[in-house]
C-alpha cells in the first residue's frame, strides 16, 4: 500500500463521514474497499429507525463493489467519527471473508489518521465458507 495513496483514502473516508445517516448512535462510520484490481469503493453507514435494518459502512462499501462487477476484496479501510479506531463488527467481518481473498487486510483508521492494521484471518479465525458447487439446496 502506497502511501500517498493511503493519505488520499485516509482523506477521502474523511470527506465522506458526515454522509454518513446516523441519526440514532451519532456514530458515523465510512468504508472503502479495495478490490484486486486496484479499485475502491466507498460507503457509509445507512441507519434506520426500524433498528436492525441499519447498515454498516463495510456492507454499504461491499455492495457497491459488487454492484459494479469486481468481488474479490484485498484491502478495507475504516474510519468513524469516534476518537478511537473502529474495527468492522463481527458480522461485517464475515462480509468481507465472503469477499476477500487470504491475508486481506483490515486497516482502521483513528481520528489523527494513525493506522492499525490486521488481517481477516486474525478478525475472523475459523471464517464461515461453502463452496457454491457443494451447498446443499433444498
Ligand atoms: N458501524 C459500522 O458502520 N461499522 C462498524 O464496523 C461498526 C459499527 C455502525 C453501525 C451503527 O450505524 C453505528 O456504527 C453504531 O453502532
Amino acid at each position: 500500500m502506497s502511501r500517498a495513496n493511503t493519505r488520499a483514502i485516509v482523506a477521502e473516508l474523511q470527506r465522506l463521514l458526515p454522509n454518513a445517516h446516523a441519526p440514532y448512535s451519532g456514530v458515523h462510520v465510512s468504508a472503502a474497499v479495495e478490490t484486486t484490481d486496484g479499485r475502491l469503493y466507498y460507503g457509509v453507514n445507512v441507519e434506520n429507525a426500524a433498528y436492525p435494518q441499519g447498515v454498516c459502512a463495510e456492507a454499504s462499501a461491499i455492495s457497491v463493489a459488487v454492484t459494479q462487477g469486481p468481488t474479490v476484496i484485498r484491502r478495507v479501510y475504516v474510519a468513524s467519527s469516534l476518537p478511537e479506531q473502529v474495527w468492522p463488527c463481527g458480522g461485517c467481518r464475515q462480509k468481507i471473508f465472503e469477499f476477500s481473498q487470504a491475508g486481506c487486510e483490515i486497516v482502521a483508521i483513528g481520528p489523527n489518521g494513525e493506522l492499525a492494521t490486521r488481517t481477516i484471518e486474525q478478525l475472523l479465525p475459523l471464517g464461515f465458507r461453502l463452496d457454491p458447487a457443494k451447498a446443499p439446496r433444498v
